[in-house]
């Protein structure tokens, strides 16, 4: 894993010479640095991270960090960190699959971190110069030759009371950050994940699961968000509360603002009280998703986008309740007879266009992953869901046009046979296969809408009740 044999000489003679002096000054530490860059540096950063780990303030000095073996910084108690500097990953392949391959830090549930951050009270500042404060994956020659064989996962950060501002993620190799956490803020989070010199239905350098963030915690705020990626820009998975993803642009080929996957071989997942708003989705395949797997368990309650921006999109609006493997076959029996419930889902204030291929490089398959029966370059909105367990699902304020085209050729996938009694009065659009045709919202007693209750009147209170009523005596 180390590189070069003078590394762990270099790390005894400079604890040894400085180490006396960092203890007596606890409280701040800076990391030092090889100036040979093929000499790694991880040694320095968990020499640093021991020494300062309660009540402390950490620095990265503006230099080229290379770190090159993958770290846990663990148990740190009030901790601030500035990184002044860029913090490299290995440019060598073998390398990075070889240490990742070999690292006893804690996996995600589908990677291993490059980057393992776990305590209390911890901040960590990226430099206000946007040339440092880096972490540079070298992703690069990675999509150029679709390396896909044990890729790390950037950082991630189980922290209790957290902060991260002015992080900038550079060619990362695959999965950005994920925050396991509770009560953390993620601010003005920069994001690289665009190829050099591939375009965004380009399958060899296609930048594979560069999702941004990934959040599993509770209580994280994601506020100031600019990427360009290949996969979520935010995903926000099973174990998630109380979640608000704000003021973001995503482009290259996002797969969107998502909640799940959830419910992957009949987990019991689930999702409360998310709200994305205030974001552009740039030439993403979707703008906002949700996604459960056949025969999932467990439930998604509370969950808002509102104020999306689309910018030639394949599909703005995407439910599946049905999600399989196409490429595994065909779509596997439903043995549970079961779905992942979704309740009190509300899409607000969407407008844009959509553009003219509904695919991006990551369509590696026949069909394709996102591939749905119907689907062509006008859908807006498509919900595939499983019969009777969506709830309170509305669309409010959609105005999107296909591309070149005025907004009545904007068309929808949904098959009004799997609303539930009385929700068609609520969507806010007609649940067909055809022309998109906005309702009006029928309000009902158990809406979630508190907006829209707090808006309304007792007249039309005592007509959504009627209609509700209507609406179960019929089924
Ligand atoms: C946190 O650490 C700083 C030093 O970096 C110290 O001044 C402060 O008192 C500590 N806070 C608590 C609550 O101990
Ligand atoms: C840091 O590394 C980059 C890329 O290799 C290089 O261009 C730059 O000169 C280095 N900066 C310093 C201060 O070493
Ligand atoms: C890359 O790393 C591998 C494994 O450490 C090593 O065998 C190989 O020589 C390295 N390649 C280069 C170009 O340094
Ligand atoms: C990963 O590690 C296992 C042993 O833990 C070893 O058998 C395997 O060859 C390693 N793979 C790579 C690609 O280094
Ligand atoms: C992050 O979430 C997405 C969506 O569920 C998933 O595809 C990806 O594997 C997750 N990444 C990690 C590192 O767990
Ligand atoms: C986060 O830390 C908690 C303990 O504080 C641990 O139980 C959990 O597995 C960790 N999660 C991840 C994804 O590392
Ligand atoms: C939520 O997290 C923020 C930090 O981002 C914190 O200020 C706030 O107190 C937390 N709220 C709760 C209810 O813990
Ligand atoms: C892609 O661009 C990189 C520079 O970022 C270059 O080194 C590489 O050779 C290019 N790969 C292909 C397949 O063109
Ligand atoms: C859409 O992109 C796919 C994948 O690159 C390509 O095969 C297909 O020809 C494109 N279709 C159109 C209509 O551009
Ligand atoms: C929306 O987000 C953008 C950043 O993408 C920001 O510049 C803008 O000020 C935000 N708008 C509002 C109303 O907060
Ligand atoms: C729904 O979720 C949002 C975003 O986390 C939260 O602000 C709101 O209080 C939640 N509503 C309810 C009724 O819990
Ligand atoms: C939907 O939200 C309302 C209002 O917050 C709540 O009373 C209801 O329980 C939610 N529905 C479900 C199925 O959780």
């Amino acid at each position: 894993m180390i590189p070069d044999m003078r590394a762990p000489f270099l790390f005894l003679l400079l604890s040894s010479t400085l180490g006396a002096i960092e203890r007596a000054n606890a409280a701040e530490c800076t990391v030092e640095h090889s100036d040979n860059d093929a000499i790694d540096d991880s040694p320095f950063l968990l020499k640093a991270f021991t020494d300062c780990a309660l009540d402390s303030v950490i620095h990265f000095e503006r230099a080229n960090y290379s770190v090159y073996t993958p770290v846990t910084l663990a148990n740190l108690k009030n901790v601030t960190v500035h990184i002044e500097g860029n913090l490299n990953l290995p440019s060598n392949i073998t390398q990075v699959q070889q240490a990742i391959n070999a690292t006893l830090n804690q996996p995600s549930t589908y990677a291993t971190p490059w980057f393992y951050i776990q305590g209390e009270d911890v901040q960590i500042f990226g430099s206000d110069d946007f040339e440092w404060g880096r972490f540079q994956g070298h992703g690069q020659q990675w999509w150029d030759i679709g390396n896909r064989v044990l890729r790390p996962q950037l950082a991630t950060f189980n922290v209790t009371n957290g902060l991260l501002s002015g992080l900038k993620v550079i060619k990362p190799i695959a999965w950005g950050w994920n925050l396991p956490g509770r009560n953390i803020r993620a601010e003005n989070h920069f994001v690289d994940a665009k190829p050099d010199n591939g375009t965004r239905d380009n399958t060899i350098s296609f930048p594979f699961n560069t999702d941004g963030f990934n959040l599993s915690g509770q209580n994280i705020t994601v506020d100031g968000y600019y990427g360009h990626n290949g996969d979520d820009c935010v995903s926000v998975i099973n174990g998630a509360r109380d979640i608000v993803a704000m003021n973001g642009y995503c482009g290259f080929s996002s797969h969107g603002l998502s909640i799940g996957s959830l419910g992957r071989n009949g987990a019991e997942h689930t999702v409360q009280n998310v709200l994305f708003k205030n974001w552009t989705m740039d030439g993403a395949v979707y703008g906002a998703r949700f996604k459960s797997w056949t025969g999932g368990r467990g439930w998604a309650d509370n969950i808002t986008w509102e104020d999306i921006t689309l910018v030639d999109v394949s599909t703005g609006i995407f439910i599946t309740q049905n999600y399989y493997d196409q490429d595994k076959g065909p779509r596997p029996d439903n043995v549970n007879k079961s779905s992942t419930k979704i309740s009190n889902i509300t899409f607000r204030n969407f407008v844009g266009s959509l553009t003219t291929n509904w695919t991006d490089g990551s369509c590696i398959s026949d069909p394709c992953w996102n591939f749905v029966p119907g689907i062509d370059t006008t859908k807006g909105i498509i919900f595939d869901l499983y019969p009777e367990t969506a709830l309170s699902i509305s669309v409010q304020d959609v105005t999107i046009h296909p591309f070149n085209q005025s907004a009545e050729a904007t068309t929808v996938l949904c098959d009004p046979t799997t609303l539930a009694p009385g929700e068609q009065d609520t969507l806010g659009f007609k649940c067909e296969n055809g022309p998109f045709i906005a309702t009006a919202i029928v309000p009902r007693s158990t809406g979630s809408s508190v907006g829209l209750l707090a808006s309304m009147n007792i007249l039309s209170i005592l007509c959504g009740a009627v209609s509700l009523m209507l609406g179960l005596s019929l089924a």
